[in-house]
């Protein structure tokens, strides 16, 4: 039996169940699910003491599809024992059949668990984000010991694994806010992982972690990211940047389609081409397998009879959600999570199909000739990985301000090597980012770096020409068009903002700054319009 310092009354004091339930989608759907003491396992001896003696160095808790992956990947690592729980035990049962080779010590109570891990324990939490996190932590907490680890490999948000250290770390436990990235597939063979927490857990957990990881040219990819929340802030961006990156493609796949005509098998082979040179990607890859698919009920593409209405689990406006409190435009992101809402809306979709789009009479008629089909295929291209660059510039420039309003310490280039394998944006690319960050540590903005202003350089002009097509020919192309009004807003000399000042001190007496003293101004706009000194309301 676990000597219990904590006592029951820790959970209590840990105050870790203040749920936000920040995941959309997992609210409340395990409510039927049954309840830890609902679950059948052994009987403890006589006198409640638990036969289980320790045998694992590393344990497991919440064995989904996720859950389960990560244990069988810990275990086939040289020198890894896991001990497994799950709150139903079939789960463990089913687990432990299934994969006789990874020897897993199965636990069928909190307290078994605990007393199967050697000291200090370190466990890793797998279970839907939200209220199942502060359930298992408030479980774990009361069977654990001052010393022990406790990792939350889900998806909270960053504030509530925050919220979670400061409460753990008051009984002596040590929590770990883990970002793991890379699906069923990366929890098996290697995910990218964006831990958090206290340097003191990472002497125990970096060895772990790294041996589980993807390798990406012959590095883990794995890095401590920064003290609480950071790795699953980190991990946040990332999921973030995703969104946007998926929309860039989805948009070059569209107008690539409605202006050459070209099949999606057509077009499969030009995303397989694509991955060959600057846009390599996994996104990119997997792309051209979706487009090449064919349903085999309808003989007609996948593409064709998948409803065109994307879902999404959370994470995406989580970010633009905090990038807004940060003040840090995120416009490719954010157009990306509006462009699913958009899609996820039938109801306004139906009623708008008939508003009126580019007349034919305006010359804006789109159809590509098929001698032109290349070079247009080529411009797309370029739009693309422009965007794309803005889009990694914005989602970095967030993890900069994130780091500075919370105390982190965030090497950027180390966050863009550990994305290089393992994860869902893994790409190329992203050595191209860590090279930047490695000659300029500080580098205000990403896209201003030597390589990507050649690369910017050289997409200009097919940048505009495919937004400015897509906009004559009525074609919905939020985030390639976004993407290029954030870059030419950050090169302009001079912003409109200065008439925006002048509204706002017009209307509210909020002040503006002028460009040829120093000092705080208004102007006597409902009086005789001279303009005064005045405190800086901004
Ligand atoms: N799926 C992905 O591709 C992916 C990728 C990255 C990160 N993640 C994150 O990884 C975590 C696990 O994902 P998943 O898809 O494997 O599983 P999931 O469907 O999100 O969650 C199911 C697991 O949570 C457990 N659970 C739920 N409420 C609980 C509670 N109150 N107490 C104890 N256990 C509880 C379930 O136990 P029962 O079996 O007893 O119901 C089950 O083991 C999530 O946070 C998810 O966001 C998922």
């Amino acid at each position: 039996m676990s000597s219990n310092d904590s006592s029951p009354t820790a959970a209590a004091d840990t105050n870790v169940s203040h749920d936000r339930d920040q995941d959309p989608a997992s609210a409340d759907a395990h409510e039927a699910a049954p309840q830890p003491e609902d679950v059948s396992r052994p009987t403890p001896e006589a006198g409640g003491q638990s036969p289980v003696e320790p045998s694992a160095n590393i344990g497991v808790v919440g064995l989904a599809v996720m859950g389960s992956n990560l244990a069988r990947n810990l275990a086939s690592r040289e020198g890894n024992t896991v001990a497994i729980f799950n709150r139903s035990s079939d789960k463990t049962e089913h687990l432990v059949q299934a994969h006789p080779e990874a020897e897993f010590v199965p636990a069928f109570s909190y307290e078994d668990f605990a007393d199967s891990l050697h000291k200090p324990r370190t466990a890793i939490i797998m279970v839907k984000a939200g209220k199942g996190t502060d359930a298992v932590i408030d479980a774990l907490v009361n069977v654990f010991e001052p010393g022990d680890i406790i990792v939350d490999g889900g998806n909270a948000l960053f504030t509530d694994t925050i919220r979670r250290e400061k409460a753990v770390r008051e009984t002596g436990i040590n929590f770990v806010g883990a970002g793991i990235s890379g699906g069923e597939e990366g929890a098996l063979l290697g995910p990218s992982i964006m831990p958090g927490g206290s340097d003191e857990s990472w002497v125990t957990l970096g060895p772990i972690l790294k041996s589980i990881a993807a390798i990406a040219e012959g590095e883990p990819c794995v890095t401590h990211v920064g003290h609480d929340g950071a790795g699953h802030f980190v991990k946040m961006v990332h999921n973030g940047i995703e969104y946007a990156d998926m929309q860039l493609i989805a948009e070059a796949y569209d107008l690539i389609r409605r202006g050459t005509g070209r099949t999606p098998a057509e077009i499969a082979d030009v995303f397989a081409e694509w991955n060959t040179g600057e846009l390599e990607s996994y996104l990119i890859e997997i792309t051209a397998e979706v487009l090449r698919q064919t349903d085999a009920a309808t003989g007609l593409p996948l593409v064709d009879v998948i409803l065109d209405q994307a879902g999404a689990k959370g994470t995406g406006a989580w970010t633009v959600q905090t990038a807004l409190d940060l003040g840090v435009p995120v416009s490719g992101i954010a157009e990306a999570v509006f462009a699913r809402s958009l899609s996820s809306h039938p109801e306004q979709r139906a009623v708008s199909r008939e508003l009126p789009g580019p007349s034919a009479s305006s010359g804006t008629e789109f159809g590509v000739t098929a001698q032109d089909a290349e070079t247009f295929i080529e411009d797309v291209r370029l739009a693309l990985y422009a965007s794309k660059i803005v889009a990694y510039s914005q989602g970095f420039d967030e993890i900069r301000a994130g780091a500075a309003q919370y105390g982190w310490t965030i090497d950027l280039g180390a966050i863009a090597k550990i994305w290089r394998g393992g994860c869902i944006i893994r790409a190329q690319f992203l050595n191209r980012i860590s090279d930047a960050y490695a000659q300029t540590p500080d580098l205000p903005v990403l896209l201003t770096a030597p390589y990507f202003v050649e690369a910017l350089g050289r997409a200009q002009d097919s940048w505009r020409r495919i937004v400015s097509t897509a906009a004559a020919a009525g074609i919905p192309a939020p985030a390639f068009s976004s993407s290029l009004s954030y870059y030419d807003g950050l090169r302009a000399e001079r912003l409109p903002a200065a008439l925006v000042q002048g509204q706002r001190d017009f209307f509210g007496a909020h002040t503006y700054k002028r460009i040829d003293k120093e000092g705080t101004f208004h102007t006597l706009w409902s009086g005789d319009r001279t303009e005064i000194e005045a405190e800086d309301t901004h």
